[in-house]
């Protein structure tokens, strides 16, 4: 029988993790989880009110911060002043991202996902991994996208950005297996999930945020390299990863 990994845990010592980008989505699913599951989190986002409304569901259990990541003089700081909260930090899941249709291709929207998708990106995996080198052993996990694997029309900033956060978490993974670090690095890769980020017509095959949120923790639990959410999307993969330039193209 499949062990249940989600039954209501009262450890001696809580675990320490923090989920940037918890206001809503999948981050916010995945702190209920990790609380159930005997961290203590600390959450973040810019939406104040959402912070505080999930905080007071677990009394003692939650601390929150409140910044917007492209704000790169308040990031790290912030992040710190959380971790000298929890006491310390075993695992930090970053949630944050943006994305906008844009056929336009205007620039702003495309400056914006560039923003958040990859200089907040890099801003907070830097800053994280060092502290773990500091102070092994840790987890990193980032939420990036099947996007990541090839161009879209209708979005080329959030793909490119999406390729640019694997990549980098690719990076980081070989640094940390090559100089056998204490450091383990997930890449979780999300199809369609029904959260405000989902946008456009054609959505197919969507998982609930508290499914995805289940199986983003059972890749963290098992400390993947790389997942996809729902795990059917790993067949999708294989197709967009094969499909030829001339075919994909025309899609
Ligand atoms: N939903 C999907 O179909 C899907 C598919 C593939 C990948 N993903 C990825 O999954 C991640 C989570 O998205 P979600 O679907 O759960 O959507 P969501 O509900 O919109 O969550 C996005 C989170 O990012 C935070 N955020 C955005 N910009 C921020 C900023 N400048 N500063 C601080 N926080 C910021 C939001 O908080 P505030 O607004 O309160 O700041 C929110 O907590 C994203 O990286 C997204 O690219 C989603």
């Amino acid at each position: 029988m499949e062990p249940d990994l989600f039954h209501q845990e009262s450890p001696k010592e809580y675990k320490k993790a923090i989920v940037v980008g918890a206001s809503s989505g999948m981050g916010k699913e995945l702190v209920k989880i990790l609380v159930k599951r005997g961290y203590n989190v600390g959450i973040t986002g810019r939406r104040e009110h959402l912070l505080k409304e999930l905080k007071e569901g677990y009394p003692g259990r939650i601390f929150y911060k409140a910044f917007d990541i492209r704000d790169l003089s308040k990031t790290t700081r912030s992040i710190r002043d959380l971790i000298k909260s929890l006491e310390g930090l075993d695992l930090l899941v970053l949630s944050s991202g943006v994305g906008f249709l844009n056929e336009e291709l205007d620039t702003e929207p495309e400056f914006q996902t560039i923003y958040t998708n990859v200089t907040a990106f890099t801003d907070i995996m830097t800053f994280t991994f060092r502290y773990f080198l500091k102070h092994p052993p840790g987890h990193l996990v980032g939420l990036t996208s099947i996007a990541a694997l090839r161009g879209n029309k209708s979005a080329p900033a959030y793909n490119a950005s999406k390729a640019y956060q694997s990549n980098y978490l690719e990076g980081l993974r070989q640094k940390s297996k090559k100089q056998k670090l204490k450091i383990t690095v997930t890449d979780i890769r999300p199809g369609f999930v029904a959260t405000d980020m989902a946008k456009g017509e054609k959505l197919f095959w969507a998982a609930s945020p508290e499914k995805a949120a289940k199986q983003i923790y059972s890749a963290i639990r098992r400390k993947k390299g790389i997942a996809y959410i729902s795990k059917r999307w790993g067949l999708f993969a294989l197709l967009l990863k094969i499909a030829p330039r001339w075919m994909y193209d025309h899609f």
